[in-house]
């Protein structure tokens, strides 16, 4: 569902023992969060189940981290990442960021998916910013169609120098 919330300068930082945790149906659509996630998020519960996880986008966030994220999980992998997110109120606030994938028992298929998000450490979210305001601006100059891969050429060209893959590079920020 798209909002029409205006984003805001007011920050909502995370105490160093909160977990905000989700999780969602297979096709993303919210089937549970804590009632820190509610307290974040600022909306109410009811209001929360049924709606797609992009309820909490924040329009600062590149869509290739997304793309990203959609690709590990789909193919049964766990992703780390940090994720802006915007309250109802057009605060915001940043996690780190574990999402996996969850099977039914006895069953190969996705059943949906688990997010557990923590504080993170506000000199590692200094590099991100950076590179998430330079993967965005990459996005926009190149228009819609090539946006994904545009974003995802500015990470890559930062990761490659490391000799590190994705997951490696993040959590040794
Ligand atoms: C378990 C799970 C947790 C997610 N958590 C977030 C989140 O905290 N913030 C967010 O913006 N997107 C989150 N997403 C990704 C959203 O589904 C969506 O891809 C993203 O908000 C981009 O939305 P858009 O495609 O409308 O641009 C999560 C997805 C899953 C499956």
């Amino acid at each position: 569902m798209k909002n029409n919330i205006s984003p805001t300068n007011k920050e909502r930082v995370m105490r160093e023992d909160d977990f905000i945790v989700s999780k969602t149906d297979a096709k993303g659509r919210l089937t549970y969060c804590n009632r820190i996630f509610i307290e974040f998020s600022g909306y109410t519960e009811q209001y929360l189940l049924g709606q797609q996880h992009n309820i909490v986008r924040h329009p600062s966030m590149p869509r290739s981290v997304f793309n990203l994220l959609w690709q590990t999980i789909k193919s049964g992998d766990e992703f780390f990442g940090y994720v802006k997110n915007m309250a109802k109120d057009g605060s915001y606030y940043w996690v780190i960021a574990n999402v996996t994938p969850s099977y039914s028992a006895g069953s190969a298929e996705i059943q949906g998916f688990f997010s557990v998000r923590r504080k993170p450490d506000p000199a590692k979210l200094k590099i991100i910013e950076s590179i998430y305001q330079d993967m965005l601006a990459a996005e926009q100059s190149a228009g819609t169609r090539d946006a994904i891969a545009a974003g995802t050429k500015v990470l890559t060209d930062i990761i490659k120098p490391t000799g590190k893959d994705y997951r490696e590079f993040i959590l040794s920020l």
